[in-house]
């Protein structure tokens, strides 16, 4: 198939460096000069891990190319819209306005036969007007969400564990050409539903509400074990041990981040207002309280554990990205707590693996440490706050000759909780006594 793909940043690259991998002749297309400049020649503009050997290889074999020239998308027949949706400035709401102008670039280009793939995550009713859009053309529009996570989003984009078609009624060509684009998850048995392009919509908004109540549910369970004395991490073992529970996205800590959860149950709050169902999803608005809940008792037990002020205190914060295995720093929990503790007046030294350069692109008030020891060195609290396998997998009794005060705040609750307690630290988790 001859595919373009409008928008290259985490969902979008990796799409088309796997579909093109997959076999097909596929043109990414980005307005952002620098990033096709990196695309180009095979360098991933952020860090995924398998990114940059799936597009040195894609690159190699003739069939991907990048372009910031929008009239390239004629060169192909299916055009993919995996362009961001953040959330507005002044509000919850999505913003739509790089949708918009990708669909605008597109329909001089767009032939009956064409068929135009939107991936992007958008409110439920948007799909059906830009169809109305496209009509005119020819073209058809299906709407295809993305499940990916960053950190496995190669592994997600080739091997996706399901596939959702939102069609118009009666769309029966554009799902044989979407068959033909997947054909090899398709092979893999991987399930595929077919739906209005209202529920593919609501798949995805769905699925993040749904994985963000989870996890604010279990922090929430830590409010109440912080109160009592009880422990969330085994409360979650044990409820995880119910098949209908399940144990995954229970871990309760400083809470979700990233470019998607928090902003999308925020513009789903935003359209449920718009569609007159604000009671339906009111429990969201708990669900975000809850999560931002997390990272002020992470900065107050900083507070509490450094004697009520952390004015002047070397306070060592170990990860900047909003999870491990990524370099994104979107709505991150951990560079939250960083800058708020700096806003009190600590001296914070934060390290991470991937994220300081983007970090620091947003907060160059913050000092930044190259090695996690420059960070621990002479520190009076550490804290963990995202779970790097470098992080996670210190040893205390090394860690503590570097402190000045062994006081580790574990913001994940991934640190062996007895080892750093039997090596002389002062342990605090989330959610633990
Ligand atoms: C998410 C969805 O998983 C994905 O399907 C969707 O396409 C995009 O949004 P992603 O943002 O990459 O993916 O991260 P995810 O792995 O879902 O984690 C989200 C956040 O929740 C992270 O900040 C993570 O640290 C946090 N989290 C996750 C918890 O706090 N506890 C858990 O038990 C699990």
């Amino acid at each position: 198939m001859r595919i373009s793909v409008t928008g290259c940043g985490y969902l979008g690259a990796v799409h088309a460096a796997a579909m093109a991998q997959l076999g097909h002749d596929v043109i990414g297309i980005d307005i952002d000069e620098a990033k096709i400049a990196a695309l180009a020649v095979g360098r991933p503009p952020f860090y995924e891990p398998g990114l940059s050997d799936l597009l040195t290889e894609s690159i190699a074999s003739g069939r991907l190319r990048f372009t910031t020239d929008a009239s390239q998308a004629s060169e192909a027949t299916v055009h993919f819209i995996a362009v961001g949706t953040p959330q507005t400035r002044d509000g919850n709401a999505a913003d739509l306005r790089f949708v918009d102008a990708a669909v605008d670039a597109l329909l001089p280009h767009l032939e009956p036969g064409h068929v135009v793939v939107g991936k992007s995550t958008v409110p439920v009713g948007t799909s059906a007007a830009l169809a109305e859009r496209i009509r005119p053309t020819g073209a058809r529009l299906l709407w295809n969400p993305e499940f990916l996570r960053e950190g496995y989003a190669v592994r997600d984009t080739v091997e996706p564990d399901r596939l959702v078609y939102g069609v118009e009624t009666g769309d029966e060509a554009s799902v044989a050409v979407l068959d033909e684009v997947y054909a090899h998850a398709l092979e893999k048995g991987t399930p595929r539903m077919v739906t209005d392009l209202a529920t593919a919509e609501l798949v995805k908004v769905a699925a993040n509400a749904y994985l963000a109540t989870k996890i604010s549910f279990i922090n929430a369970m830590a409010e109440i074990a912080e109160a009592t004395g009880a422990d969330v991490t085994q409360l979650a073992d044990a409820l995880g041990y119910d098949n209908r529970i399940g144990r995954r996205f229970l871990n309760a800590g400083v809470g979700f981040g990233g470019g998607c959860l928090p902003k999308d149950i925020r513009a789903f709050t935003a359209r449920a207002d718009e569609l007159g169902r604000s009671e339906a999803l009111a429990f969201l608005k708990e669900v975000d309280a809850i999560n931002l809940r997390r990272r002020r008792r992470v900065v107050d037990l900083a507070t509490a554990e450094l004697g009520g002020s952390v004015v002047g205190r070397k306070v060592a914060v170990l990860g900047v990205t909003f999870k491990p295995h990524s370099d994104d720093v979107r709505d991150s929990p951990a560079l939250d707590v960083a800058v708020a503790l700096k806003g009190l007046g600590a001296n914070v030294v934060a390290a991470d693996p991937r994220g300081v350069a983007n970090a620091r692109a947003r907060h160059p008030q913050l000092e930044y440490a190259e090695e996690t020891k420059d960070a621990l060195r002479d520190a009076d609290l550490v804290i963990l706050v995202t779970e790097w396998p470098e992080y996670t997998g210190l040893d205390p009794v090394a860690t503590r000759e570097l402190v000045a005060q062994p006081i580790v705040i574990d913001g994940r609750n991934a640190l062996d909780r007895d080892a750093w307690t039997a090596a002389g630290w002062r342990y605090r988790g989330m959610g633990r006594s």
